[in-house]
């Protein structure tokens, strides 16, 4: 049995080196890239509150394609530079977005949604995948939420 959660009264940045830790552990000796992520998204379900969706999008061809997730189901196919995913894999950059409905060309999976942090996942300098959090609470991410789930991308990089 796996219970990674933090203490309710945790502070952000230690629950973050927890969540690492426990995303370093599940996915070390496992090679199956599914595997890993779908066992990321549900650790950063149960990790995290305050979110409607949690999950990947993969870099297929050219375009980013719907992966491991938990949620409701979501736009499977998202070009680059279409929406915060989009801009996220386009530019290799961070989207932190307090206000989805602000954001050009936002694309609205689910109407409850109005903040999102989105983490490009890279390797060898090439954008392979990105990481999707999705809230129905308006500036629910903030640079503690940024630094956390950028660390996880960084030790994600050769598991997915
Ligand atoms: N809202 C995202 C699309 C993905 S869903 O939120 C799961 C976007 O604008 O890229």
């Amino acid at each position: 049995m796996f219970d990674f959660r933090p203490a309710p009264d945790c502070p952000k940045p230690e629950a973050y080196r927890q969540l690492v830790d426990a995303a370093d552990a599940l996915t070390s000796s496992e090679a199956d890239v599914v595997a890993n992520m779908a066992n990321i998204a549900a650790l950063l379900w149960d990790f995290l509150p305050d979110l409607n969706w949690a999950g990947f999008y993969r870099m297929v061809d050219g375009e980013l394609v719907l992966g491991p997730f938990v949620g409701r189901p979501a736009c499977i196919r998202i070009p680059l530079g279409s929406g915060v995913c989009g801009a996220a894999a386009q530019n290799g950059e961070t989207q932190l977005v307090e206000d989805v409905h602000a954001f050009p060309g936002h694309i609205a999976c689910d109407a409850i949604t109005n903040s999102e942090l989105v983490v490009p996942v890279m390797r060898g300098g090439e954008v392979i995948a990105v990481i999707d959090l999705d809230s129905p609470s308006k500036a629910r991410f903030d640079q503690d939420d940024r630094a956390g789930i950028e660390r996880l991308a960084e030790i994600l990089a050769n598991r997915i």
